[in-house]
């Protein structure tokens, strides 16, 4: 008998299972083979929100959540947060390794020469309201500029999957400015090709009379260790939405628009504008205890706090702390900073967070640095986007790349009603279900 395999005893019918053991996983399908009777469809799994289970092989990023460590294809963040730029890590993601020098000149003059959008996608944003989110007409256009680029839906065309790849990467900061600009009732500011990725987002965003518009340097570096760091986190909620929604052979632009809904949930990438909206409504060091005892009586939770692999310091977190203070530097403190380090400081040492391995998280810090910025609260979760737009395409291509892959399709324990005949109208009784009215 092989060592790497788990014996199972079914004491239903007391027979005996041995299924192999791969990467320290079992396959749930070689469960099946465990019936209590003939009639039996096969042991199933259970697992609401993929607690332990591993939905696919991959080789991009890499966490481990007890020691605080993440990788990108081996690199460790803190190397790439110092020593890359958005671009070079976006192409590592996708392609396993760094660029060389032509590669990374090539890859940033396709990037660059997409970034304008077809001017009717203007006429779409126009048509959203003034105060609408950010967030959703950024997600809207994305669903929009699919029918642009029906060629898009040839996802198992390399050549034509890499077109697609230099247009998203390219075209989401002119879709989150742009969205930004309708929402202050501004002109769209064009892209300025010959500008960097990130000196060209904010020129998109904040160009007003000038003829050329120049981005602080520190600003423009801080903003690429920010893009960095949340270029990608294996098998989170919108990763795993892209991949789903991926499998089902949809073309990246909707698939992206799906990733990006689920990145926009509070409990995910929204949870930046939550910590930045929570901070204020504290207001000040002196009210922090008493916030914390609020979160700690379940009245709502600490935004930017807790994770679900990371039981140790985000290493984000950490990275970005120390770019807060480069930027704060250039455009002066911001007092809520101070709310945030008390906040850290007394939930680091309170028996509640302590006991539940809770740690600041990427969203604790990164919305000061964004308000520093000037990038107003509901542009957070956009700023979240644009650079895990990189991180979901590498996690598309390895999805359609990989042959054991197939559509996404969960299994269900089904608790309801069998075969019951139809009740008229008539006979029907009032009965206490949710939403029923006398
Ligand atoms: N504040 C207070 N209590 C918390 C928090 C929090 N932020 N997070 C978890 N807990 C408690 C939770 O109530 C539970 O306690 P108990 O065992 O007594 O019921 C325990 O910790 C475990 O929580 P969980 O909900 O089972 O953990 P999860 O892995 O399902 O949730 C999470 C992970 C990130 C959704 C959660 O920690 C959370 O809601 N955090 C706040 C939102 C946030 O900052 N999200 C950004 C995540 S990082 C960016 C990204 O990649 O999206």
């Amino acid at each position: 008998m092989s060592n790497n395999t788990l014996t199972i005893t079914d004491n239903r019918t007391g027979k005996q299972y041995e299924v192999p053991i791969e990467n320290n996983a079992i396959k749930a399908i070689d469960l099946r083979q465990i019936k209590a009777s003939e009639d039996d469809v096969g042991l199933m799994t259970y697992d609401p929100a993929f607690m332990n289970t591993a939905s696919c092989k991959s080789r991009i990023s890499f966490i481990d959540g007890d020691k605080g460590i993440l990788e990108y294809r081996g690199y460790p963040i803190d190397q790439l947060a110092e020593q890359s730029s958005y671009l070079e890590v976006a192409y590592l993601l996708l392609y396993g390794e760094l660029p060389t020098e032509s590669q990374l000149k090539d890859w940033t003059y396709n990037i660059t020469y997409h970034t304008f959008i077809n001017e009717s996608i203007k006429k779409v944003m126009d048509g959203f309201h003034y105060d609408a989110h950010p967030m959703g007409m950024f997600i809207s256009t994305l669903g929009a500029l699919s029918t642009f680029y029906p060629d898009a839906k040839k996802i198992h065309d390399a050549e034509c999957r890499q077109k697609q790849i230099y247009r998203l990467i390219a075209k989401v900061p002119t879709l989150g400015a742009f969205a930004y600009r309708h929402r202050i009732g501004m002109q769209y500011a064009y892209p300025d090709n010959d500008l960097s990725y990130e000196s060209n987002f904010l020129n998109m965003m904040f160009k007003t009379t000038e003829l050329k518009y120049e981005a602080n340097p520190v600003l423009e570096r801080a903003l690429s260790v920010l893009f960095i760091l949340h270029a990608d986190h294996e098998q989170n909620c919108s990763a795993s939405a892209m991949r789903g929604i991926g499998s089902a052979e949809t073309d990246p632009f909707n698939a992206l628009a799906g990733a990006a809904a689920a990145l926009y949930g509070p409990l995910h990438g929204g949870a930046n504008e939550m910590v930045l909206r929570m901070l204020k409504e504290i207001g000040s060091k002196d009210n922090v205890p008493g916030y914390i005892k609020r979160v700690k009586a379940g009245e709502f939770r600490l935004m930017g706090f807790g994770h679900r692999v990371y039981k140790n310091y985000d290493p984000r977190a950490r990275i970005i702390k120390k770019v807060a203070d480069e930027v704060f530097e250039v455009t002066g403190k911001d007092p809520l900073l101070d709310i945030a380090v008390e906040l850290e400081r007394i939930a680091l040492e309170d028996e509640y967070f302590v006991k539940r391995k809770l740690y600041p998280n990427v969203d604790f810090y990164s919305g000061i640095i964004y308000q520093a910025m000037r990038f107003p609260v509901d542009m957070f979760p956009v700023l979240f986007a644009i650079p895990r737009t990189s991180g979901w395409l590498a996690q598309w291509v390895e999805m359609l790349e990989d042959k054991e892959q197939k559509i996404a399709r969960p299994r269900q324990i089904y608790l309801g009603h069998r075969t019951r005949d139809y009740v008229p109208m008539e006979k029907r009784k009032f009965s206490d279900v949710a939403g029923a009215k006398a």
